[in-house]
């Protein structure tokens, strides 16, 4: 984050200690019975992750509340949740088979397998006991479970994203075919980081229209510029294995379009997404920044 200008850098690291905090509070001690699960849920949760999908969260709310809205860092804390089961399972041996992330060994490197997709599944229901919990209006909570539980459905959300990832290896990628994978598999989930903090903030159906937009373009955005990290920078910095995609010949981004295109496009989407936040003016400033860093980031 060193290249950051100071006020992004400081407002990802606020919202980032704010998601660690309630992390801790929320996940079950590592000792606590069984502990073999717990520990492998804490490992990957605390193993250094950005915590963008929370940051997200909490700049979308102050877009629509002016103000960080008290408990919504236990919004991020489930997202980050949902976000880290997707990673456990992502790096599976029957998936991507990876041995490296966040800078540290694989859950199920260190757990065996059976134990990391528990630990994937454990994530997955203990999030949504947390959004059942969280500290807004009881409708606004529902409408929130409702779209989170979408999002990483199977219907344009995070599962079958990876239905079509997997499928899609060794083929030669359309445009169409990896605009859906991304839209899907990490697209979705961050679009519905943006819209969730907007509805914990009070957000009427008009601004979640407009989060949604804007979401759904960051996120694209958010996954080129995952693609050409991986051919760009090497596994010490991005704290995963480098070149991974090309190994497997993954349909990405810069598969189809190269990268100088994929860096140009990505760049694209955010200043189109900046428009759909025109409504909000300098409210929506923190949430321009992160978006802006989504495809700025080196890691
Ligand atoms: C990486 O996401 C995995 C994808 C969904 C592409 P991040 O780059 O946000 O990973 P962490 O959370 O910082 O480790
Ligand atoms: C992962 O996409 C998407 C999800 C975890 C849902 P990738 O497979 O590209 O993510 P990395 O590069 O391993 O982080
Ligand atoms: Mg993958
Ligand atoms: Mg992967
Ligand atoms: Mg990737």
């Amino acid at each position: 984050m060193s290249r950051m200008p100071a006020d992004v850098k400081s407002l990802i690291q606020e919202g980032a200690d704010l998601t660690d905090r309630a992390l801790e509070a929320l996940l079950p001690a590592a000792d606590t019975v069984p502990g073999s699960i717990h520990a492998a849920m804490r490992h990957s949760t605390f193993a250094g992750g950005k915590r963008l999908r929370p940051v997200l969260a909490m700049q979308a709310a102050v877009t629509i509340a002016g103000a960080l809205p008290a408990g919504v860092e236990n919004l991020g804390a489930a997202l980050e949740m949902l976000h880290t089961y997707s990673l456990i399972h992502d790096d599976l041996p029957a998936l991507d088979n990876d041995d490296l992330r966040r800078g540290k060994p694989t859950c199920h490197v260190v757990f065996g397998e059976a134990i990391a997709i528990l630990a994937g599944d454990a994530l997955q229901t203990r999030a949504f006991e947390v959004l059942a919990g969280l500290a807004c209006p009881p409708a606004a909570a529902v409408q929130i479970i409702g779209l989170v539980a979408n999002a990483v459905g199977t219907v344009e959300g995070m599962i079958g994203g990876q239905v079509l990832d997997i499928e899609s290896e060794h083929q030669k990628p359309t445009p169409q075919l990896v605009e859906a994978i991304h839209r899907a598999k990490t697209g979705a989930l961050i679009r519905v980081s943006v819209a969730a903090g907007g509805v914990y903030a009070g957000a009427t159906a008009g601004d979640v229209a407009s989060l949604d937009i804007f979401g759904r373009k960051a996120g694209l955005a958010f996954q080129i510029i995952d693609d050409v990290l991986d051919m760009t920078v090497d596994s010490a910095h991005l704290g995963k294995t480098a070149g991974k995609d090309q190994a497997t010949e993954k349909a990405t981004w810069p598969a189809v379009f190269g990268i100088e295109q994929s860096q140009r496009d990505a760049a694209d989407l955010i200043e189109e997404a900046f428009a759909a936040l025109a409504p909000y003016g300098s409210r929506a400033d923190g949430l321009k920044s992160v978006a802006r860093y989504l495809v700025e980031r080196k890691n």
